[in-house]
């Protein structure tokens, strides 16, 4: 939710600050902008200069093009996702202080910057957008008295909400400061240069050292050299840590879209994980943080996400509940604190997140801790805010996702809910070791069917651009299949915009029924499974009511063919694995149906990959 990225270094900053620009993009895509101090000779003084416009990346470089900015070696830069103030080039970023002297760029909310506005314009300051970012740009010059930072240090202690910050003076073109609190910041390490950045993807061709910038940390980064500070001023040890992923890994590698590539890492993802956690039979959780009495003593279960980490959470329901026995509620992480749930030292709260920073998340999670629960996230981003405030952290190494859909991300986290439940089964000994082995073995043979599907990728793209003009889907599954007919839903709306509803089946002959008829879609998904037939009943429905079916069913069933009208196969698994199986022709229809009618399917529109306000 905002990308920012800041350079001060010996090369020149734009084309680092444009380019970083375009690998955060995911963040937010409405307006953008660049601001750098111009390098001057010693002693000339030099004004800001700032290009700022509406629209993705590519309208700023336009702009860069045709107004080019003068060489820098120090600038900020900003993507945004409008909170406050319509997404056009006033309320863009960086903001400037009444002189100019003074750039900033923000990612966050700040909730108390009504207040804020009133007295800096008792003060005579000019604010000239609706945002609650400028504000901060006018505090700092109100509290500059020739240091920087100091003014900085009394200019974010009167913020209220959540910031991460880059903040750069024409008058200190030697210094880039950058502070957060709730929003993530990292900082990276380079040689005679250095970053800042909301996201390593940003600055990975550049460095690999990056310091996690902790709440309440502020930092002031030269061309040689970052000190860290707390909120007092003081200056505070860090640890530097090494990234593992690599280049490519934030690249399309020849794929049309990020979604579609990473849609086809998905046999990899999960092959790594099973490698990584299962040792023979035994399921290793390292990093769990409890041991088998705390594990074996857990008596209800909350799983806290949001939208697709939500669905991944229902499926943990089913799986955690059928192998265990103990009860598991899922709550979405937006309404969970709103409802005074009931928690306490035996329950586990399962976070599940893939960016590890959604705000809604992060607000369950720390009512979850107030009230003596202990917190095991399912996260993806290593260091991030959620793992931070976790007991323990199960990472799903899905590796970096850059689609603002999440594909790979939620089947690794049914992944890793599955392992988490045969792990609690093995100590409950809720079920014979027999079944617990039998899904065992069928989930590590997951990754070798999700090539099975794969590979027949073409007959899915052409079912879906045959079915691409209906106005309006529903989604029907039943069982554990229910959060899956969800996400598929949740899947089509969010990259092609088509109305699209998730159903239990059991619950269409209570209403979505009368929305049948032969202008709607149905994407029935039935597997073999205990509640096939209710499903080929549910099936039946519909056809009498002349909606075209689109069934998801298991490789053999030649019978159903008779009662829909398109059928995509998935390989047989265990029922309680087929979440995962058939994801992949759910993600895959969406996909296709957003090509076929020219969406933009890795920035669909109003969306953000991170969402780090309430
Ligand atoms: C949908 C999607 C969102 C996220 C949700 C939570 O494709 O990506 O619904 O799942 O915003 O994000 P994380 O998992 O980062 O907490």
């Amino acid at each position: 939710m905002c990308g920012i990225i800041g350079y001060i270094g010996n090369r020149q900053a734009v084309p680092i600050l444009v380019d970083g620009l375009k690998k955060l993009e995911y963040r937010g895509y409405d307006s953008s902008g660049v601001g750098i101090i111009p390098s001057s000779d010693e002693g000339v003084v030099v004004k800001a200069d700032i290009r700022k416009t509406h629209g993705k990346i590519q309208n700023l470089q336009d702009l860069i093009r045709t107004k080019p900015l003068p060489q820098s070696s120090l600038g900020v830069s900003h993507t945004r996702w409008a909170t406050h103030g319509a997404p056009n080039r006033v309320n863009a970023h960086p903001h400037a202080d009444c002189s100019g002297r003074i750039l900033v760029v923000h990612n966050g909310i700040i909730e108390n910057y009504e207040q804020l506005t009133q007295a800096l314009c008792k003060k005579g300051h000019k604010i000239i957008s609706e945002t609650d970012t400028e504000i901060i740009s006018h505090l700092i010059e109100d509290a500059y008295r020739g240091n920087l930072l100091a003014a900085v240090v009394k200019a974010i202690r009167q913020l209220k909400g959540a910031f991460a910050l880059g903040i750069i003076s024409s008058d200190h073109p030697d210094m880039l400061i950058a502070a957060r609190v709730g929003s993530p910041l990292i900082i990276g390490l380079g040689k005679g240069e250095n970053f800042i950045a909301s996201d390593v993807p940003a600055i990975l061709d550049y460095t690999k050292r990056i310091i996690y910038l902790k709440d309440r940390q502020l930092a002031v980064l030269k061309e040689d050299g970052v000190r860290v500070y707390n909120f007092e001023g003081k200056s505070i040890r860090v640890k530097a840590d090494k990234v593992s992923f690599k280049v490519d890994a934030v690249q399309k590698q020849g794929f049309a879209h990020f979604m579609l590539k990473e849609i086809h890492e998905q046999p990899e993802v999960l092959q790594r994980m099973i490698k990584t956690r299962l040792k023979g039979n035994k399921v290793i959780l390292d990093g769990l943080n409890l041991n088998e009495r705390q594990l074996k003593s857990v008596n209800k279960v909350f799983a806290v996400a949001c939208g697709t980490a939500y669905h991944a959470g229902l499926v943990g329901k089913y799986v955690i509940e059928k192998l265990t026995g103990i009860p598991v509620s899922v709550d979405a992480a937006s309404e969970f604190r709103y409802r005074n749930p009931i928690v306490d030292k035996k329950t586990l709260i399962i976070a599940i997140s893939q960016s590890g920073e959604t705000a809604d998340t992060l607000a369950a999670v720390r009512e979850a801790k107030t009230k003596g629960a202990k917190v095991v996230s399912i996260c993806n981003v290593v260091g991030s805010s959620l793992v931070r405030e976790s007991d323990g952290v199960l990472y799903t190494h899905a590796g970096p996702e850059i689609g603002v859909a999440s594909t790979k991300a939620y089947i690794a986290q049914i992944a890793m809910l599955c392992l988490l439940a045969l792990k609690m089964s093995s100590l409950k000994k809720f079920v014979k070791e027999k079944t617990r082995k039998k899904i065992l073995k069928d989930l590590k043979h997951i990754p070798t069917l999700y090539r099975d599907i794969l590979r027949n990728k073409a007959d899915i793209a052409r079912i879906a651009k045959k079915n691409s003009h209906f106005g309006c889907f529903l989604f029907l599954g039943r069982n554990i299949n229910f959060p899956s007919a969800l996400e598929g839903a949740l899947k089509l709306k969010e990259i092609s915009y088509i109305p699209a509803e998730g159903y239990a089946a059991g619950e269409m002959k209570h209403g979505p029924i009368a929305l049948i008829d032969e202008y709607r879609a149905v994407v029935c998904i039935a597997p073999r499974s205990s509640v096939y037939e209710k499903m080929i009943s549910n099936m039946q429905e519909i056809r009498a009511r002349k909606g075209k079916i689109i069934a998801i069913a298991t490789q053999g069933d030649e019978a159903i063919k008779t009662h829909a009208n398109h059928v995509i196969y998935v390989p047989p698994t265990d029922e309680l694995l087929t979440p995962l199986l058939v994801a992949l022709p759910l993600q895959l229809i969406a996909y296709y149906i957003a090509v076929q009618l020219g969406c933009d399917v890795d920035q669909p529109r109003n969306l953000a990959k991170s969402v780090t306000v309430e």
